[in-house]
């Protein structure tokens, strides 16, 4: 992607804290791309606010009649969507449904996600009570490209947290998401440098140019 600015889309459901920490690194220079727009499935998600108040074009778009994953119709505007804003990358951040193979292939390898545990353990839903229950010793976080299985796409970085006596799920999210709101702005500032490259399932990163 040479130097010129990133576009990214961010697609999300919720609270928007990883949708922020892409706008502080932006803000701070420790990010060199530009959120494009922020799409939402949840009418009143605070991620839209978030996107607002930084001047950001944001949408909600009806994910009408389905529940889950995104389909239809829905994924038809979710893509003319990024199109139109010139996206090249899609980032989920809290996007709580499954994403299908046209925005896959629209978008091809360039669609990321955030998931709270080291995958492969614990993908899908509550991941950090999931390792919390299981009595892992280290949790902690992934940015993954995402592929047609749930969170089993190519990894791209991961950052660990240690597993406290005291943990509750509560705390144990916080701390990954700590975690969190610095993996995603550093992936995706590798996306941005044009380091990543697949081999087989490994995403290789070459060194930074100094
Ligand atoms: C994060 O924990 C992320 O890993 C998961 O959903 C949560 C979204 O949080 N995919 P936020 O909306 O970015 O605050």
């Amino acid at each position: 992607m040479g130097t010129a600015i990133l576009s990214i889309g961010v697609l999300g459901s919720g609270k928007g804290s990883n949708c922020q920490s892409l706008i502080d690194a932006i803000a701070e220079g420790r990010l060199r791309a530009r959120i494009a727009c922020v799409i939402s499935d949840v009418p009143d998600a605070l991620i839209l606010e978030r996107a607002r108040r930084h001047g950001i074009p944001a949408y909600y778009l009806d994910p009408a009649p389905f529940k889950t994953k995104l389909e239809g119709e829905a994924e038809t505007r979710v893509i003319e969507t990024l199109r139109a804003h010139g996206v090249q990358v899609v980032a989920l951040a809290g996007y709580m449904r499954i994403v299908k193979t046209r925005l896959l292939e629209a978008f091809p390898q360039r669609v990321l996600n955030i998931h709270p545990a080291l995958l492969p353990a614990f993908p899908g839903m509550d991941a950090w009570k999931q390792a919390l229950a299981y009595g892992v010793k280290v949790a902690g976080c992934t940015v993954h490209i995402v592929d047609a299985g749930t969170d089993t796409g190519p990894i791209l970085l991961q950052k660990t947290v240690p597993v406290r006596e005291d943990d509750t799920p509560d705390r144990l999210h916080a701390r990954i998401q700590e975690q969190e709101h610095r993996a995603y702005p550093e992936a995706m500032q590798l996306v941005a440098e044009g380091r990543i490259r697949l081999d087989g399932r490994r995403v290789r990163i070459a060194p930074a140019v100094l």
